[in-house]
Order: C-alpha cells, then structure tokens, then sequence
C-alpha cells in the first residue's frame, strides 16, 4: 500500500479532458464562473425577526413569491469557503474542495480499497464532486455515501456543544440547528446529484441522525472519509462508526477542525487519544485538516 503523503502523490486524473471536466464542476458547483445575486431574507429559527417576518413570507409563498435581497458576492470568501452561499451545492470553499480531489485522485491511483463518504453534506456539492472524480477517472467500482438528516444539524446535547463562550454566549456551532438555511432536504439534495448527471446507484443515502443511522449502514470500506458536522457529537459519532472502516493509505478529512475547537476538533483529539491514533495531521486552510491514515 502506497502511503506517500498527498504533496509526493499524482494529482491529476490523466487526462486533460478529465481535469477540464473537475475544473469546470468546481466552478460551477461553487458558483465561481457564475456568480449569484439574489439571496433569500432568512434569520435563525426563535429569533423575534423569523417571527415578525412569517406571515408576510407565507403568503409570498402562496402567490409562489419570494422575499429576497441582493447578494455581494465575494470571490475571496468563496475562494476560502466563509459564507453560505444562496446557491451553489457547496460551501467549503476551493481551497478545501481541491484538498477533497487531490485526496480522492490519490486513493484511486494508490489503488487503496474503499468507497468515498462524507458526513454533513448540505446541499450535497462536496459529494457531487467526489461522484465526478469517480467518473473523471472512469473508476466503476466505488460508491459515495452522502449522510445526513437532511433537516439541519441537531440541538446539541453533550456538554461540548453546550460550552458557553466568555462572555456567556453559545458557542457557534452550538446555535447552528437554528437556521433553515442548514436543512436541505434529501429530495433536494438528489436534484442537484441528477442536476449534474451523476445520480445512479453508485450514490448510496444515509438518512438521519449520525448516531442512529451511521451504526446500521451498510458502509464496509473507505478510502476517503469527510467529516463535515460542525459539533462534537456529530464528528465523534462518525469517528465511532466510521473511521475502523478506513482503509490504510485511506484518508481522513475533517473541515471544521480550526473554527470549533472545543467541537469537531476535541471530538478528533479525544478520538486520537482514546484509539492511540498518531499519524501527523496536515492544515488545509483556515479550517481544515486532513491525514493519511498509517499501518
Ligand atoms: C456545514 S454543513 C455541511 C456542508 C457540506 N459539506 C458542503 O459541502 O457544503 C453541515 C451538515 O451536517 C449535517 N449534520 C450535522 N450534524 C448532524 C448529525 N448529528 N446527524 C445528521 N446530520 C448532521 C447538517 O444537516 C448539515 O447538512
């Protein structure tokens, strides 16, 4: 098993019609070619302004009208995955999605057995591209698993995604199952796979709560595996279920490693620590890691 680190390993599908093809997915899927200029008025569930706001918005919605602002779309912060956009099928921004295709590009050419998995998906982008490096590669064998409860993240419960911070605040992550604009629907998410011609039965849907549905799916080897679930319980849970089903030479992606430390990126340490994990831990950006699993 080849486990150079990713900078010594090929990078490229092969073929220059196949990296056109990657190149052209991430501009679309994060919207760079085409950038969006409307987004939808939003505010966190409870707030006194998704109140204030709900009648007019429904009845909007039965004359099939939307309230809508305009969107000041910055390149930077879609270069470095900082805002939610109003469109695009994913939010981790370039520098994270090339992270996610050099790691993908590396397990089909190292040949390291598996298939590809994301936990926390949105709108389901990062997948959609992991399906097309599968298809650039003309790589038959290998399936993508999209989980997810596709209504948004969960109230947190453990004491981590409690924490307050200094000044007696919830921490961020711990407020995020407040916005809708975090809860995309399955059928949603299969009508942007179809959107781009990759829904077949090699996109494989977890369904739920990571506690719940990780456990009983039926996922038996992986070589590339993206957390992207924001808390403690959600990155543990996958970490659990998940991570004795990386293959070696594998590797382990978690996107939101620096933005929550006392989350994801505890849920990762108590991890390492518990199964004696040790192999190094690479920065991918401002909030992202990844490492290459070892013997
Ligand atoms: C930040 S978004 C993921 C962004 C996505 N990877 C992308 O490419 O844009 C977090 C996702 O994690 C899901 N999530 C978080 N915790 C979860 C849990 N415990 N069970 C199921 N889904 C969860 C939410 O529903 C949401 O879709």
């Amino acid at each position: 098993v080849n486990t150079e680190t990713l900078e010594n390993s090929a990078t490229s599908t092969g073929s220059a019609i196949g990296d056109r093809y990657l190149d052209l997915m991430r501009d679309c899927l994060t919207r760079s070619a085409f950038p969006e200029s409307w987004h939808p008025v939003a505010y966190p569930r409870g707030s006194w302004r998704s109140y204030a706001l709900a009648p007019l918005q429904a009845l909007l919605r039965s004359k099939r009208m939307y309230l809508c602002r305009p969107f000041e779309y910055s390149a930077s912060k879609r270069f470095t995955g900082f805002d939610w956009p109003p469109e695009a099928e994913t939010m981790i921004g370039l520098e994270r999605l090339a992270n996610l295709r050099k790691c993908c590009i590396s397990a089909v050419k190292d040949e390291i057995p598996g298939d590809f998995c994301e936990t926390g998906v949105w709108r389901g982008g990062a997948c959609i591209y992991m399906r097309g490096i599968l298809e650039a590669m003309r790589d038959a064998s290998r399936s993508v698993w999209v989980c997810d409860s596709f209504e948004g993240l969960p109230k947190p419960t453990h004491a981590a995604d409690r924490k307050l911070d200094d000044s007696g605040e919830m921490n961020p992550a711990g407020t995020l199952w407040r916005y809708k604009q975090l809860a995309v629907s399955l059928d949603e998410v299969k009508r942007n796979f179809a959107r781009y011609g990759l829904l077949d039965d090699r996109v494989r849907f977890v369904e739920g709560w990571f506690g719940e549905s990780l456990p009983r799916a039926p996922i038996r080897q992986l070589s590339v595996l993206r957390l992207d679930g924001d808390l403690y319980e959600s990155t543990r849970d996958a970490m659990l279920n998940l991570y004795p089903k990386l293959s070696v030479g594998g590797y382990l992606i978690v996107d939101d490693y620096y933005d929550s430390p006392d989350q994801s990126c505890k849920a990762i340490h108590d991890y390492r620590d518990e199964y004696g994990v040790k192999d190094s831990i690479e920065r991918i950006d401002h909030r992202g890691v990844f490492w290459r699993r070892s013997p």
